[in-house]
């Protein structure tokens, strides 16, 4: 099986974990008050890349934002239009590889991810990939974790992974329950990086 084909038999199910459809409005509110201060001023220019159902991208698009999403599985992508159709607002998601996107290097005024890096081949080479997107001044929202399942990156491993190519790589660990809908006990953070 294709890895997109795995995603795209997860995509009906996939908004009824807490954190993925955030239908709760706690959980909501927790990654907006997470996740909005880390973008630039509005609007500005976002890739949200491995949208997945694109509850990051409507987050995002509802704040002023730009956003501009893609997943390789297509069920996915078709949920995220139809989430962005009901919200309301304007965002644009297309089908497409996360480790070649299909737009111009310094396109994007910020890059989110999140719990993508993970499931690539070549991590290193898709982050690479993703800071050329940035213009200059841009920002690398990366949210990632180790889970208690044993997938996922070390925090260590991707701080060192961003710091190749970048100056700066700060991690804030995601433990409040509010994000994830309950208490959680294994590696949960982002790397912000401004530089
Ligand atoms: C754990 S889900 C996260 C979805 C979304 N970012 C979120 O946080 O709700 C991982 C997503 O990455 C997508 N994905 C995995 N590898 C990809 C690739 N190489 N290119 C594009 N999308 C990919 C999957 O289809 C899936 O939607």
């Amino acid at each position: 099986m294709r890895a997109s084909e795995y995603w795209d038999i997860q995509a009906a199910e996939f908004d009824d974990q807490p954190d993925h459809g955030m239908s709760d409005p706690t959980v909501r509110e927790a990654w907006a008050a997470l996740l909005l201060p880390l973008l630039p001023t509005a609007p500005a220019r976002v890739a949200d890349l491995g949208c997945g159902t694109g509850t990051l991208t409507v987050l995002v698009a509802q704040a002023g934002h730009l956003v501009s999403g893609l997943d390789f599985a297509p069920r996915m992508v078709a949920l995220a239009r139809e989430k962005i159709a009901a919200a309301g607002v304007a965002a644009d998601v297309v089908v497409g590889d996360a480790s070649s996107p299909p737009w111009q290097p310094g396109s994007f005024d910020a890059v989110v991810t999140r719990h993508v890096l993970w499931a690539l081949a070549d991590p290193e080479a898709a982050l690479a990939t993703w800071i050329d997107l940035l213009a200059p001044g841009g920002r690398l929202v990366l949210i990632e974790g180790r889970w208690s399942s044993g997938v996922g990156l070390a925090v260590a491993d991707v701080v060192e992974l961003v710091l190749r190519h970048r100056c700066e790589a700060e991690v804030t660990v995601l433990d409040d329950p509010a994000l994830w809908g309950g208490p959680i006990g294994d590696e949960r953070y982002v790397i912000t990086s401004r530089r």
